[in-house]
């Protein structure tokens, strides 16, 4: 099989100097991209910064693999669009955006201040934003671009002491799901992932041998898989750990209709087919036969069936 090749293609990555971000910018390097590797330096919890982190991913990638990098050492959150800038005027565009700067405030819901519940949406949600922001004219104008929000198991899931970052998380799947259906008649494909991996973040809260397991070169493959230029896939979210990858996708229940010309809806109502309102179990149930009466719901719906969303094989053409 022919290799993906990302030549001529520029790429940013944010938080790239450790963790997965790092794997990210090393593997589009080594198959040809010029990579903006964007790293504050940090601590996990984000005070603190340090050229250093950038600067050894840089010298990594044109020492070790001969390839394109630089450093940028802005915050996702204050500058996002200096690092858009970086790739502008490094390298001429900007193809391929991976939103992946991440910190933690982990902290039980009652205890967590104000400040550890903003910083958190600041940096993955906020960060995100800037970013996309910047990026997002040169993507619509050149008709392509790919973008990758970086989501969380806790975003899909919860997760005791990360309200800040579940909130942050999940938030960043919406944003992909909005910016998939208005980037794809521009060719600018947008989905998000929710990866476990081995990284600082993880190191002191798993066990060795799970640990073990978890390498980050096992996520790059899918994020390069997904932002290459004959990849089609968009509005999707994928779930991915020590090799296995999958797709997640909401469902909604057979559910209930009540008569539109009811007279009393009332929680009562509720109660007599709550079974029935949230019974998954109806295998007739077609989510294309929209049971809703309400005409600018249907309008909506009608309008995001044209789009082919649902597609999530993306004929993949692979360069020779
Ligand atoms: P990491 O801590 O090794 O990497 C994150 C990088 O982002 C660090 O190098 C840090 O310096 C940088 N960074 C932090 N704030 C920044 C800012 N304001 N501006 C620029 N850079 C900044 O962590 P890891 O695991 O590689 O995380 C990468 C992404 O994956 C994060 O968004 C994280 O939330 C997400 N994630 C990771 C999981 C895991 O199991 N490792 C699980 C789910 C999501």
């Amino acid at each position: 099989m022919s290799e993906l090749s990302f030549k001529n293609k520029v790429v940013v990555v944010t938080g790239a100097g450790g963790g997965l971000g790092r794997v990210y910018a090393i593997e589009y390097a080594k198959r040809g991209a010029s990579v903006v590797v964007n790293d504050l330096g940090g601590s996990l919890s984000g005070s603190g910064s340090n050229a250093r982190a950038a600067d050894v991913v840089v010298d990594e990638i044109k020492n070790k693999f001969n390839g394109i990098a630089v450093a940028n050492y802005d915050s996702v959150s204050d500058n996002g669009e200096n690092i858009i800038k970086t790739a502008i005027d490094n390298f001429g565009s900007i193809d391929i955006l991976i939103n992946n700067a991440g910190i933690l405030r982990d902290v039980s819901f009652a205890k967590m201040s104000p400040k550890e519940f903003g910083i958190v949406i600041d940096v993955h949600l906020n960060g995100a934003y800037k970013l996309t922001k910047a990026a997002w004219p040169y993507m619509k104008k050149q008709k392509f671009g790919r973008i990758i929000n970086t989501a969380s198991p806790a975003g899909l899931f919860g997760n005791f002491g990360q309200a800040n970052y579940s909130a942050a998380k999940l938030g960043l799947v919406g944003f992909s799901e909005t910016l998939a259906k208005e980037g794809y008649k521009y060719n600018i494909m947008v989905n998000s992932i929710a990866p476990l991996a081995r990284s600082r973040m993880t190191e002191n809260v798993l066990p060795p041998h799970i640990l073990k397991q978890l390498g980050p070169e096992k996520i790059a493959p899918l994020v390069l898989y997904l932002t290459h230029d004959s990849t089609k896939v968009t509005n999707s979210i994928f779930e991915l750990a020590a090799g296995f990858y999958g797709r997640i996708r909401w469902e909604r229940s057979s559910g209930q209709i009540f008569n539109p010309n009811e007279k009393y809806f009332t929680p009562e109502a509720i109660l007599n087919k709550w079974s029935q309102i949230t019974d998954f179990q109806d295998k007739t149930f077609n989510k294309t036969q929209h049971p809703y009466q309400l005409s600018d719901y249907n309008d909506l719906t009608t309008k995001a069936k044209r789009l082919p969303f649902e597609n999530d094989q993306g004929s993949i053409k692979v360069d020779s």
